[in-house]
């Protein structure tokens, strides 16, 4: 039994409503296509995947290099759009949303988490993740004291006012995930979030969106060619040339 699981009589779970199966998955997708053209060469990086997510989760997406995860991520999060199939999300199709509403659905919808962090250098760390929050109407304080709040939640309360060149490689990965949140994502996209981390920060990265997931009631759906990262989360999704592989709920030994 691990601590995390959202039980749906638990009302202290934020996250309860959001797992009930009974709702609207927060994703399906059928048959997406993913091909790209280029110079009369055809690259099928996805070909016919079909997978249902729900809210709430946290999954992985696993596979070596040039299987398809970063592809399936960017369909995920609304930054491009598939060759074929079709993505529903938070019950709307993507491929047949105007460019104003899927902007919209990545400024407010989506959080994103990169492996080499982008965030902007000659900014702070509180005004790094406070720039997330300038395209929204909610007044510039209450926007700087998110900030602070988010910094704190993810343990940067002490840092808030570094440049990135003056934190750790872990601490920059902890403001682009508080980052990620400022808007309230309903999801958190997170492509090879420890790749530039060391094997024990890297964990303690994935450790923190676990802990996210469950206070904030964010689902978090990351990529990882990394086996020991793949099994902290509880849902595994495998990917191979393009196509699903494997789809496993993990039941967790929590060290
Ligand atoms: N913009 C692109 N143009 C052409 N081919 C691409 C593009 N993006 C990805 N690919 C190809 O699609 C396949 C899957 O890539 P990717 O999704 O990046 O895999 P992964 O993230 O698992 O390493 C690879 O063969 C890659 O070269
Ligand atoms: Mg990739």
């Amino acid at each position: 039994m691990t601590t995390r699981s959202a039980s749906p009589t638990d009302p202290t779970s934020p996250a309860t409503e959001k797992d009930s199966p009974d709702g609207e998955p927060l994703y399906v997708l059928r048959s997406v296509e993913r091909t790209f053209t280029k110079g009369g060469v055809s690259v099928h990086a996805l070909r016919g995947i079909d997978l249902t997510l729900w809210a709430g989760e946290m999954v992985a997406l696993e596979g070596p290099s040039g299987s398809g995860k970063s592809t399936l991520l960017q369909l995920l999060g609304a930054l491009d759009l598939p060759t074929a199939g079709s993505i529903r999300f938070a019950g709307r199709e993507l491929e047949n949303a105007s460019d104003r509403v899927l902007t919209r659905i990545r400024s407010e919808e989506i959080g994103f988490v990169f492996q080499h962090f982008n965030l902007i250098p000659t900014l702070t760390a509180q005004e790094n993740v406070w720039i997330a929050m300038v395209p929204a109407s909610t007044p510039h304080q209450a926007q700087v004291a998110r900030a602070a709040e988010l910094l704190d939640q993810v343990g940067l309360g002490h840092r808030v006012h570094h440049l990135p060149s003056r934190l750790s490689g872990g601490e920059q990965q902890r403001v682009a995930i508080a980052r990620a949140l400022a808007n309230r994502p309903k999801v958190v996209i997170a492509d090879e979030p420890t790749g530039n981390l060391d094997s024990k920060t890297g964990l303690e990265v994935i450790e923190l969106l676990a802990e996210l997931r469950d206070t904030a009631g964010v689902t978090v759906i990351l990529a990882t060619h990394d086996e020991e990262i793949g099994r902290r989360a509880e849902r595994r999704v495998r990917l191979h040339d393009g196509r699903l592989v494997e789809d496993r709920a993990v039941t967790k030994a929590r060290a």
